[in-house]
């Protein structure tokens, strides 16, 4: 995400106005060296893709485990996810109350309407709230390189639907989304964030110094890297299936 910069960017937008997204992409999408994308001139890469992201997110399902746009039900369970000092320890402040949750809700869709960014909620068997989630946002508006960050509840560490999820939202960018280049960001002291990255495939190619700050201290973080080039390649030796379906509004 950043991954640690995501949450606090988006905390910190979420507390300034949240009634546009000039403040949001001043933080996370749109760095001072990045292009904006404007709403209505979409570039026309976006238009050719036949998944129209923007307008509608899709469900991205394998087995059980089910991604979806966030809902304003998902608020409680957002905010306890993110709001756990555990889920926390590496990222900066996230919404901690329902209702910090349901702003952060309502600004995933109209950065989504706005073709910037992309927020899948993770849900699984019997539970029906985001118990987690995944996003992904350009680093320029081709969408060709983007970056992306997750957290999931700490009660569904190492039950392998980080695994499942991950992968659904890798060969969703990279097959959908036309990605080239996903970067990830990680503390360099989230072993698990880490090593979650690596065992996805993701190559590590520096360290990136105090390049976020966390929990009150600027921290060296690791730049991680997936290509389409590579990620394919993986996928045929693997013969991996991936089903894709239907359209939340
Ligand atoms: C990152 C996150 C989504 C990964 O989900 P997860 O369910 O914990 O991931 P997994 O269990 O599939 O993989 C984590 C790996 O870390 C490894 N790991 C955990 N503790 C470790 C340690 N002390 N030393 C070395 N490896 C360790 C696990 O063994 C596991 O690898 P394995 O399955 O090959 O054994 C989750 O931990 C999370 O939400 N963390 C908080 C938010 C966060 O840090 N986000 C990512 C920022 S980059």
């Amino acid at each position: 995400m950043a991954n640690s910069a995501m949450l606090s960017d988006l905390y910190e937008s979420m507390n300034g106005s949240v009634s546009g997204l000039d403040q949001y992409d001043a933080g996370i999408l749109q760095p001072s060296t990045r292009q904006p994308v404007d709403a209505d001139h979409l570039p026309k890469f976006f238009s050719q893709r036949p998944l129209e992201w923007w307008h509608h997110l899709p469900e991205l399902v394998s087995g059980d485990v089910r991604l979806r746009e966030l809902c304003l039900t998902d608020a409680p369970s957002l905010a306890e996810t993110l709001g756990s000092a555990k889920v926390g320890e590496h990222l900066s402040s996230g919404p901690k109350s329902v209702a910090e949750a349901e702003k952060f809700i309502a600004w995933t869709r109209r950065a989504r309407r706005a073709g910037r960014y992309i927020c899948f909620g993770v849900t699984t068997q019997g539970v029906d709230e985001a118990v987690g989630l995944f996003q992904v946002w350009p680093l320029e508006p081709s969408f060709c390189t983007a970056e992306w960050g997750f957290a999931l509840g700490h009660r569904y560490w190492g039950t392998g639907l980080f695994v499942t999820a991950a992968r659904l939202v890798t060969a969703y960018a990279f097959d959908t989304i036309g990605v080239q280049r996903l970067e990830a960001r990680s503390a360099v002291d989230n072993v698990r964030g880490n090593a979650a990255l690596k065992k996805l495939g993701a190559v590590s190619e520096g360290v990136l110094r105090k390049c976020f700050m966390a929990n009150g201290e600027y921290r060296d973080h690791v730049m991680w890297s997936m290509l389409a080039d590579d990620w394919r390649a993986a996928q045929e030796s693997k013969g991996r299936a991936l089903q894709v379906t239907g359209n939340v509004a």
